[in-house]
């Protein structure tokens, strides 16, 4: 496939008990192959869980551990609605800010550094959440 070869590689020396620690928490070199390794992987179920969401216009939405973001363009196509990503991996939250700079100066888009065990907003703060392939960590 020649698309896979501009993805970053993930280190071939990975050991199961690594890779799992880098998709709990993507962290330092590998974090940003892991990013793209996880939008391949997760395409499918994040386009199915965006759309029984339901984002409707105006609409505030919450998404915890999103990754690199490469999703929330899809999350934001109803006019004015607004997102906020919580990610407790410092690499994912650049990761996705870079990604989504122009939502981000728009001020539709913000991403956060945080544990969802402690989420740093107020009560009914959003209209929708979203969670996909984080429960279990
Ligand atoms: C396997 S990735 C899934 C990313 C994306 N949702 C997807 O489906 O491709 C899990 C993400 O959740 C984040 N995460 C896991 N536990 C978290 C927690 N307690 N608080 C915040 N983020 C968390 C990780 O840093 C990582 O970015």
């Amino acid at each position: 496939m020649a698309a896979a070869a501009h993805h970053p590689r993930m280190d071939p020396a990975l050991t199961p008990e690594a890779l799992a620690a880098q998709l709990r928490r993507p962290a330092g070199a590998d974090a940003e192959a892991t990013g793209a390794r996880m939008n391949e992987a997760n395409a499918a179920v994040n386009r199915r869980a965006i759309a029984l969401l339901g984002v409707a216009a105006g609409q505030a939405v919450l998404e915890i551990g999103p990754g690199n973001g490469a999703f929330v363009p899809e999350l934001l196509i109803s006019t004015g609605s607004r997102y906020v990503g919580l990610d407790w991996s410092p690499e994912m939250v650049a990761a996705a800010q870079r990604r989504n700079a122009q939502a981000v100066a728009a001020g539709r888009a913000r991403f956060v550094e945080g544990d969802a065990a402690a989420l740093p907003f107020r009560d009914a703060a959003f209209d929708r959440v979203l969670s996909v392939n984080t429960l279990y960590f």
